[in-house]
């Protein structure tokens, strides 16, 4: 089956080299020719296991190309999908919906003027409504579908491949055939096909991602809970997870979430709701998103009282840099806005990451990096582990103590081995577990 997928950005480049590699004929459309270059020679312009790899594989054997012509995209295939980015409007929580205007618009125009079989298909992350209204545009040019995707950093490929369910919002039964069409290698092997309506797929995305958050709140705020009450908000996790109807999924507390999605999918969900009159019914949204970033501010403070009430000549030492570990995407990461919180505060701050220290560096001038965990902690007052990258629970509590001008350490993630630290003379801080401390 021939495709073309819009924008080449993550969840693109992710989506045209997986519908590659279960075997249909692909075209990458970006309107950035360094990145078609890129992706030409098998580059990713972002770090996820096994993508950059799948793209070679696939353009090597004929199945995976990329252009920035539009037209060629109108020729290439009659299935699009859809898959620019929605960022914040500046200066609102809304989602800006110009990349997705402007890559339909751009499509319609080398579109037949009659009805030529085209189906449109929507990855993007929209207000609910969106598929609606370029459907009203675009008439009987196109069929206009959703289909979210449900990717998450660091398992992308595997995500894409093996997802656990796919929602085909779909206005037509020649989309809703299509649809089936393109996933056909997916369903075989028994991956569940919902199909619906495109406004309520719309809707699952947002849906999906606002519970996801709230999960994570609700464990953070428990946590705050521990911490004035003296239980142990891991052990809560545990035993409240172990419940099939809860499940211990994004049930982990810690700095709250962070990256390109979550933050902004529940912001732009309670301002489209707003906008329709039913604030009311998500107000907890905001709520969320508040305890969310209340933990960044609290992690800062504890930092601050931990090196005795005051920042100015005190060295911080933090360790994570992404939003979370597998991933070198700094977006909205959580442990940068602790860095940066804590260094606005007087704190010289140095910070470690495996892999997101370029970005980080770009994002955040004003912080300092060092290439490894040591040189990190030298003469550091506090260590601060913010991003639970797996080599840090390698890491040698009793070296690193000799590194340190106080071995004191707050573990933000919960995954270092607190007897293994205190053995090692350290004083071992962990929100929501105060007997520990
Ligand atoms: C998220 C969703 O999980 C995906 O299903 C969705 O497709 C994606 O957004 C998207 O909208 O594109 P992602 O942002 O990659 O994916 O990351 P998650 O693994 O969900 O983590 C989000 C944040 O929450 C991270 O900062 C992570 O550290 C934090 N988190 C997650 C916790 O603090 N506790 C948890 O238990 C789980």
């Amino acid at each position: 089956m021939r495709l073309t997928v819009i924008g080449t950005g993550y969840v693109g480049a992710v989506h045209a080299a997986c519908m590659a590699d279960i075997g249909h004929q692909v075209l990458g459309v970006d309107i950035d020719p360094a990145r078609i270059a890129a992706l030409t020679a098998g580059r990713t312009p972002f770090y996820e296991p096994g993508l950059a790899g799948m793209i070679k594989r696939t353009v090597d054997a004929g199945r995976l190309r990329f252009t920035t012509s539009t037209a060629e995209a109108a020729r290439f295939a009659t299935t699009h999908f859809v898959c620019v980015g929605t960022p914040p409007r500046p200066g609102s929580d809304a989602a800006d919906l110009r990349h997705v205007e402007a890559a339909v618009t751009g499509l319609a125009a080398h579109l037949p003027a009659g009805p030529d079989g085209t189906v449109l298909v929507g990855k993007s992350t929209v207000p609910v409504g969106t598929a609606q209204r370029l459907a009203d545009r675009l008439g009987t040019a196109a069929d206009v579908a959703w289909n979210p995707e449900f990717l998450r950093e660091g398992r992308a490929v595997q995500d894409t491949t093996r997802p656990e369910r796919i929602v085909a919002g779909v206005p037509t039964a020649r989309a809703e055939a299509r649809l089936r069409e393109v996933y056909a290698p997916l369903t075989a092997v028994g991956t569940p096909f919902i199909v619906t309506d495109p406004t309520t797929a719309e809707l699952v995305k947002l849906a999906s991602n606002s519970f996801l958050a709230t999960k994570v709140s609700f464990i953070n705020a428990m946590a705050e809970i521990c911490d004035a009450t003296g239980a142990d908000v891991l052990t809560l996790a545990e035993a409240m997870g172990a419940d099939p109807r809860i499940g211990p999924g994004s049930l982990n507390p810690g700095l709250g979430f962070g990256g390109s999605c979550l933050p902004k999918d529940i912001r732009a969900f309670a301002a489209r709701a707003e906008e329709l009159g039913l604030g009311e019914s998500v107000a907890f949204l905001r709520q969320i998103d508040e305890i969310n970033t209340r933990q960044r501010r609290r992690t800062a403070e504890l930092a601050e009282r931990l090196v005795g009430g005051s920042f100015a000549g005190r060295r911080v030492a933090v360790l994570g840099a992404s939003f979370k570990p597998g991933s070198d995407d700094v977006r909205d990461s959580p442990a940068l806005a602790v860095a940066e919180a804590v260094r606005v505060r007087g704190a010289q701050v140095r910070v470690h990451d495996p892999e997101a220290a370029d970005n980080a560096r770009a994002a955040h001038p004003a912080l300092q990096f060092a290439p490894d965990v040591t040189k990190t902690c030298d003469r550091a007052d506090v260590v601060l582990h913010l991003t639970e990258w797996p080599q840090y629970r390698e890491l040698d509590p009793a070296a690193l103590a000799r590194v340190v001008r106080t071995p004191v350490i707050v573990d933000a993630r919960h995954t270092l081995d607190p007897k293994a630290w205190r053995a090692a003379g350290w004083h071992l801080c962990a929100p929501g577990r105060p007997r520990l401390g």
